[in-house]
């Protein structure tokens, strides 16, 4: 009679293992590709990003509060968003008739810069009573 162990055989629970591990590296591949593609600059200045953004305030403000009612507010905005905002206009994978020529001939160091400056400012969000 062939005993009972309970559980698998030893083949599958090494199997199961390995697939522990996949799943674990899997994980890590991703969020290490994440990390690859945030396009965050290394040196981003925040001071030249507001030299910068003086061609951005007739409609985001120099301090981020949009002074334009379709314009968004980009005061602490992230720097990840804002660059990956600003790449797809320059790339036309966003497309908006302001932005899509604002973006058209910045560099990727002028965008990290600018993303830097208007993640730098701070802001309080107050709820309504
Ligand atoms: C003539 C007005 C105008 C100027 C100048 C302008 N923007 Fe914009 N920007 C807009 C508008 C309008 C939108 C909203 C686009 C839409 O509706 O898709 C926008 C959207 C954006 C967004 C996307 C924000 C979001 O929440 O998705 C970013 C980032 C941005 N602008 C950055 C800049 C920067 C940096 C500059 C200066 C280099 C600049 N803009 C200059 C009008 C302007």
């Amino acid at each position: 009679m062939i005993p009972k162990t309970g559980g698998d055989p030893p083949a599958l629970r090494k199997n199961h293992a390995a697939r522990k591990v996949r799943a674990a590296y899997s994980t890590i591949a991703v969020l290490a590709s994440f990390l690859a593609m945030s396009p965050v600059a290394q040196g981003a200045d925040p001071a030249e990003g507001r030299k910068l953004a003086a061609q951005c305030k007739t409609c985001h403000g120099l301090d981020g509060i949009a002074k334009i009612p379709v314009a968004p507010n980009l005061a602490g905005e992230s720097q990840i968003y804002i660059e990956k905002q600003l790449k797809a206009f320059r790339s036309g994978k966003r497309e908006h008739e302001m932005m899509s020529l604002v973006a058209k001939n910045l560099t990727n160091q002028q965008i990290s810069d600018l993303a830097a400056w208007y993640q730098s400012i701070e802001i309080i969000a107050k709820m309504p009573e």
